[in-house]
């Protein structure tokens, strides 16, 4: 028996956006981030007393044309716990804050008169245990609430299989709310036009098999399609499907219309196999996320989301950790995406407990039935996952065997199951699908013989702040090693709410325009864990996406759309650039090339490509575009290929990949030093510069990323005391034109000796430097030389890789090339402010004013460069963005090294070879005026 709620006690009933979260619409319920722990104590299944819940009540007009129809409502989504009640009477209730939930209403409202619909929604329950997800907790109605009417004689269900080889079958199910089903009724089809009849085979053995009862309601429609086009996630053909339920008369009682697609999925070994083709799984995990209303998410954004996907690269989506809004999987479809359809459970505070409890076990049968029921029908629906972090026990089990059954026609996958032992046989999953398991690890495990699944990461690279180091070793190493398959980077969002500074308030619905680039309007904010004044939270964590709340890419997605290219350069050899086909079942012709030949002396030539006809995995030598020109030093090929035509997720012309080749090395070039000229250093052996407000000293320390924060490293630097190094200057030698100058730089864990020779070159002065760090300090953050520059120095030039972020394990994606960015435009905003900006082998810069004048910077080799309006110490002390006040002048960084960003803020840090060492580092610039 349901209780009936009493009206609201207190007040006078206000109005609320459905579908929308109440924490974000002005109540003092507000967001709270959570990673694994629970917001209250209670134990499973209980939960607080004090418990938010909004009553939302509707009155409706149910249409006179609804009489003798059966009449429903469906609820897209409420967490956690819905009531219904109709007019003051119980209807039902419902659990699972990702499905829908229908009920009939049929003979409780009247056509043609009005109703008080009543949904009841309930915060916290023994449900908010297996909601345990790593996101803001809301409450409230997170997607559409709908009312509709159909025949009473209507199709339950129908489900699709739509294979490969063609073949179709329909599988319909016949209800009739009024009672038995009427005599004569029968099922038809249309596909793409072409008429699909009942099969008279299945009807004949439903009528003769005895176990089959006459109201079964079952009826099949099946078809061979000749010709077909198959499905796949580069080519995703879609046929339309229509289902007509008929009456014996031959009038319609019901339609119900699908776009499919013929397509198989299947495990062989230990590859995962879609039309029979071992597919790499270039995949995110996404959550339903908008920075303006939490959780709910429009068609317009899911689009958005997955054209933005395309655009770089990916291919699959996992729907962490729950399933995603309806509307994704039909883009899915429609846009071509592998997914990991993932059930409503994460039970992680409590995971032990519940994973074999029985009281929890009809909800995970529940949770994993409804997902399937509701999405089976989608072809970019590869694998079902039973959920997230929740250990592993008979629940699990109980739920794999369900789905087993049901759909034997994909895999299911649950990373708790494989965790003890990949290779084990018999569990719930079919895939190896680890979390943030090393590189070495999964290919050891490739090698050793004993792997009998699939490895496909559910979760890798987390992308919290300035992150994702390696991925392009990591790609490397899963292209070439059988049985590796990919894995899913996680996040897709950095779930920061815009929240007004002032007061401390969500913004929500009306925030539209509040936010550009990545970073939200003066007074405004990405507010992360913490900043609603939660008592307890996990800060930044909940900052780890792709992309910026507002969707704009972060510079990582350059980086994947790199490793992604659907074609590359495989080499240079005496016949030509060697090109390749990427791709798994496309040919070239949908992509365009140009040819662009950039020479360090500052020319850019470019000349039409026309790419080879490849099939899928071919290559074929084309000849060099250009006549490399005698002079003008180091030289780079870079095909820019674009898309030929517009494609439904890129217009024509977009860039899809911009693979490069050297053709010749660069020739070190020392300056001359010029004998009658000076340089001046002052007393204290700094160098004295007209565009120079601070001179070059020795930098160890860079802002802290969140990966140098968690992953421990930036504590250990703290504790050596690199961010307040102590300079001592021991000695300044002047010989004409020439000043050497050694200094030693103290911190709690040694000296660092640094020394410095300035030359009077033509137009300015060579810098030469070493610094020797001792054994103690065996990974630092960097070793290089920091200045300032005088205000006005507004644009960065250079040659080297670019022209967006790039770090020594994040520069795959970076083409080296002449590259220009307004220095504002360098600086990546990371919702928690850190090292960020930095560009990898720069090969020389300037800096310069609107009127040309300015600084030149010539390096020794291909340096990592960062130019900033901030001083690392100035990133380091705040929070947020907003709390930044940028400098007039710029802030240089030039790195003999500089550490890999890595993962560490969850997962591996970056590889021993991207690390700094200690011992003796030697680097030179030169310096001159524009
Ligand atoms: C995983 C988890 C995710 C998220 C991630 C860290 O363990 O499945 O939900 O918490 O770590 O950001
Ligand atoms: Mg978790």
């Amino acid at each position: 028996m349901l209780p009936t709620p009493d009206a609201p006690v207190g007040g006078a009933w206000s109005s609320s956006h459905v579908p929308g979260v109440w924490t974000m619409q002005g109540t003092d319920d507000l967001p709270q981030y959570l990673n694994v722990r629970m917001p209250f104590p209670e134990f499973p299944p209980h939960s607080p007393a004090a418990n938010p819940t909004g009553v939302y009540e509707r009155a409706v007009d149910v249409p006179a044309e609804w009489a003798g129809r059966r009449i429903v409502l469906q609820v897209g989504a409420a967490e956690s716990v819905l009531l219904v009640h109709v007019d003051g009477q119980p209807v039902g209730m419902s659990k699972d804050s990702h499905l829908a939930a229908e009920f009939d209403l049929t003979g409780r409202v009247r056509a043609g008169t009005r109703s008080v619909v009543r949904l009841t929604v309930v915060k916290w329950s023994d449900a908010s245990h297996i909601e345990d997800q790593d996101q803001w907790w809301h409450g409230g109605i997170t997607r559409s609430v709908l009312l509709y009417a159909t025949d009473e004689l209507h199709l339950s269900d129908v489900t699709v299989r739509a294979s490969f080889d063609g073949s179709l079958r329909v599988d319909c199910r016949v209800r009739d709310t009024g009672g038995a089903l009427p005599e004569g009724w029968y099922v038809s089809g249309e596909l793409d036009g072409r008429l699909l009849t009942q099969d008279a085979e299945f009807d004949r053995f439903n009528r003769e098999d005895e176990r089959v009862s006459d109201f079964l309601g079952e009826a099949r429609l099946t078809a061979t399609v000749p010709d077909v086009r198959t499905w796949n996630a580069e080519t995703p053909e879609l046929y339309d499907l229509t289902v007509r339920l008929h009456r014996a008369d031959g009038t319609a009682a019901d339609t119900s219309r699908h776009r499919i697609g013929f397509r198989d999925v299947e495990i062989t070994g230990r590859d995962l196999l879609v039309n029979g083709e071992r597919v790499f799984i270039r995949g995110v995990n996404r959550h339903d996320f908008h920075p303006l209303t939490g959780r709910t998410v429009s068609y317009d954004d899911l689009r958005a989301d997955l054209v933005t996907l395309k655009r770089f690269g990916f291919n699959a989506i996992r729907t962490s950790h729950y399933p995603g809004d309806p509307a994704l999987y039909d883009l899915a479809d429609e846009l071509g995406f592998y997914v990991v359809d993932e059930a409503d459970i994460e039970s992680h505070d409590h995971a032990h407990e519940i994973a074999d409890d029985p009281r929890y076990l009809n909800a995970f049968v529940d949770r994993v039935s409804r997902m399937v029921l509701r999405d089976r029908n989608h072809p970019s629906v590869i694998v079902w996952s039973l959920g997230n972090e929740s250990d592993y026990g008979a629940n699990h089990d109980a739920a794999a065997g369900w789905v087993r059954r049901h759909d034997p026609t994909r895999p299911v996958q649950y990373e708790g199951a494989a965790k003890l032992d990949w290779a084990a046989t018999g569990d719930a999953t079919d895939i190896a699908c680890p979390m943030y398991a090393s590189l070495e690890e999964c290919v050891d495990h490739a090698l050793s013989g004993r792997q009998t699944k699939p490895l496909i990461w559910c979760e890798y690279s987390h992308a919290m702040g300035n992150s994702n180091g390696t991925l392009a070793d990591h790609w490397a190493a899963i292209e070439s090693t059988p049985g590796l398959q990919g894995g899913f980077i996680w996040e897709f969002w950095d779930h920061g709410i815009l929240q007004r500074v002032n007061d401390g308030r969500p913004v929500g619905r009306g925030g539209v325009g509040l936010y550009d680039n990545g970073v939200a309007a003066p007074g405004h904010r990405w507010a992360y864990g913490g900043d609603f004044g939660e008592a307890l939270h996990d800060g930044a964590f909940i900052a780890d996406g792709v992309v910026f709340p507002d969707r704009t890419p972060k510079p990582v997605m350059y980086e994947h759309r790199e490793i992604a290219a659907p074609v590359r350069i495989e080499c240079f050899r005496h016949e030509g650039i060697v090109l390749g086909n990427h791709q798994h079942f496309r040919g070239l012709a949908w992509l365009a090339g140009e040819w662009e030949l950039s020479l360090a002396d500052g020319r850019t030539l470019t000349a039409p490509a026309e790419l080879p006809d490849l099939r899928p995995g071919e290559t074929a030598a084309v000849p060099l575009p250009f006549t490399l020109p005698e002079d003008g030093g180091e030289a780079w090929l870079t095909l820019r290929v674009t898309t030929a035509a517009d494609e439904p997720w890129a217009p024509r012309g977009t860039v899809l990949c911009v693979p490069q080749v050297r053709l010749r090395e660069a020739v070190p070039q020392a300056p001359t030093a010029s004998q009658n000229r000076s340089v001046e250093v002052d007393d204290d052996g700094l160098l004295v510069h007209p565009l120079l407000t601070s001179a070059p000293t020795l930098s160890l320390w860079r802002a802290p990323t969140d990966n140098d924060e968690l992953g421990g490293m930036a504590p250990r630097w703290r504790d050596w005391g690199l961010d307040a190094l102590v300079r001592k200057v021991t000695d300044v030698r002047r010989t004409p034109g020439r000043v050497t100058v050694q200094a030693e730089y103290a911190c709690e864990a040694g000296v660092v000796r640094h020394a410095q020779v300035f030359t009077a070159v033509e137009g300015g002065v060579h810098v030469e430097e070493s610094a020797e760090l001792p054994e103690q300090l065996d990974d630092v953050a960097r070793v290089g030389c920091v200045f300032e520059t005088v205000a006005g120095l507004d644009l960065m030039e250079w040659y080297g890789q670019g022209p967006w972020e790039s770090y020594p394990d994040r520069a795959f994606g970076a083409p080296v090339g002449h590259h220009a960015v307004p220095v504002d435009e360098l600086f990546t905003p990371y919702l928690r402010p850190q090292e960020s900006g930095g560009r990898h082998g720069v090969r020389h810069f300037t800096l310069s004013a609107p009127d040309a004048t300015g600084l030149a910077v010539a390096l020794d080799e291909p340096r990592q460069v960062g130019v900033s309006r901030y001083r690392a110490a100035d990133l380091t002390a705040v929070a947020h963005h907003d709390e930044l006040v940028p400098g007039a002048g710029c802030v240089v960084h030039i790195d003999a090294a500089h550490r890999g960003l890595g993962t560490a803020s969850c997962g591996p840090d970056t590889f021993a070879s991207y690390r700094v060492a200690p011992g003796v580092h030697r680097w030179s610039w030169t310096l001159r005026a524009l």
